[in-house]
């Protein structure tokens, strides 16, 4: 396969994440990089050995010199997708784009008009899509083995640290700063649902609050910081055992520590948890974001889905169940558990594990989204290499779709309705 070159906007957690997995399969050459954060270009030019003049402090200088390469990944924060995404679909690059596309329809909107305005490949990082899992599960449906899908019950169990780490103390904790939690974190389910079931619904609606992490909910005599905290040792969202417990395993070691500290040692991340946000008492932070919420979908011929985001459950993959006229289906995001009403049988389908480690892989970022960002990686460049975007599972278009979903869930939730799309 003709080898992709590919410039990276946003070199932190995300940007480093695919670009190490095009080098690995050697699908994809990493000739630039644009980032503010020096420590972080120049990780970039020593892995990648990009030239030190095509590592860049911003997507704006990456761009003033016109392309210079076949796709590009934007993987900047949340509220810098738009202006990057449109400059360089206008320069010609496919995109690989991180989800959500943008934190406004308008915005979205502009992104998919400069797509298909310049003709360009551009897929939204909806890694979810690109899971053997996910091709699994819909592969019983295509094939009837369910029948007709009546109604999805669907769990996002986002984890108690994980949401204390990104949705209370990081960078995703505000609204104003990053996105509601439906759109930072849960985009990712219900572009997921639409595709299982195939269209968009017709109607939502949805409830959530922030129900946990706030001054209220404060122990007494519970410090500021978790390292001058005397009940810190009884606390679930203790920072030192968390990020502490990080040091020594280099999966971990990337995701979430990277996140607090580039350091490697106790004494880094003690530095950082008495210095920065990670070290933060969870009540006594500045977050917004919903820490339950439901959605509730009706689809055109009466089917119906309802899908739960919970911060107080372990991280583990989602659950899905999946109720259809002729049978069901329990999904954990490992196997597929398949009850045929026709016969009684029960089948039990294990998805593919992935070829190098021979195990289904976790669902958190450091274990690559139960291998979703292989998956997504892997078709990107093939869609590029080969002008084949049927290779990719959603286009621009299609993700200004379901993120609409996204934004009339979250109208239904604040103000209490029922939306129609
Ligand atoms: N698909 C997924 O499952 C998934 C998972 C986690 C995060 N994300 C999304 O990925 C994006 C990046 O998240 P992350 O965890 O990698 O964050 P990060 O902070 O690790 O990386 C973002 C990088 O963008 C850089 N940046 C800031 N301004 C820039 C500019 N003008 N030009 C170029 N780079 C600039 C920052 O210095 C930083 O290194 C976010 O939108 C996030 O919501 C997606």
């Amino acid at each position: 396969m003709t080898e992709v070159t590919l410039a990276v906007v946003g070199g932190g957690l995300r940007g480093l994440t695919y670009a190490r997995r095009a080098h690995h399969t050697g699908a994809g050459r990493v000739v630039a990089v644009a980032d503010p954060d020096p420590l972080r270009r120049a990780i970039f030019v020593e892995e990648f050995g990009i030239a030190p003049d095509r590592a860049h402090a911003g997507w704006e200088d990456l761009a003033a010199g016109g392309r210079v390469a076949d796709a590009v990944v934007v993987a900047t924060h949340d509220r810098l997708h738009t202006e990057p995404a449109v400059a360089l679909a206008d320069l010609g690059y496919h995109i690989l784009l991180e989800k959500p596309m943008s934190t406004t329809e308008q915005e979205a909107t502009r992104i998919a008009d400069a797509a298909r305005r310049n003709g360009i490949m551009l897929a939204v990082c909806h890694v979810l899509r690109y899971t053997s899992y996910t091709r699994a599960m819909r592969g019983l449906l295509e094939d009837g083995r369910i029948g007709r899908l009546v109604n999805v019950q669907h769990l996002e169990p986002v984890g108690w640290w994980h949401q204390a780490h990104s949705f209370v103390r990081g960078h995703w904790r505000r609204q104003d700063t990053s996105a509601p939690m439906l759109l930072a974190k849960a985009c990712h389910d219900i572009d997921w649902l639409v595709h299982l079931f195939g269209r968009p619904p017709a109607r939502v609606s949805s409830f959530g609050s922030l129900s946990h992490f706030r001054p209220e909910d404060r122990p007494a005599g519970a410090a500021d910081r978790c390292l001058d905290c005397p009940i810190e040792p009884s606390c679930p969202y203790s920072a030192p055992r968390l990020y502490l417990g990080c040091l020594g395993d280099p999966s971990s070691e990337f995701w979430p520590l990277s996140a607090v500290t580039p350091g490697r040692t106790e004494a880094d991340v003690r530095e950082a948890l008495r210095t920065g946000p990670y070290g933060r008492c969870v009540y006594a932070c500045d977050n917004d974001v919903v820490d339950h919420q439901e959605v509730l979908m009706e689809f055109d011929d009466g089917a119906t889905c309802s899908f739960t985001m919970s911060a107080f459950s372990p991280m583990e993959h989602r659950r899905t169940r999946l109720f259809g006229t002729h049978g069901y289906v329990d999904g954990d995001g490992r196997t597929l558990r398949l009850v045929d009403f026709r016969t009684g049988a029960e089948e039990t389908i294990t998805v593919d594990a992935d070829e190098a480690t021979s195990e289904v892989q976790g669902p958190s970022a450091a274990d690559g989204h139960g291998g979703g960002d292989e998956g997504l990686t892997d078709a990107f460049l093939a869609a590029v290499a080969s002008g084949d975007a049927g290779l990719l599972r959603s286009d621009a278009d299609e993700s200004l779709m379901t993120h609409r979903v996204v934004w009339a869930a979250e109208q239904a939730r604040l103000t209490g309705t029922v939306v129609t799309l």
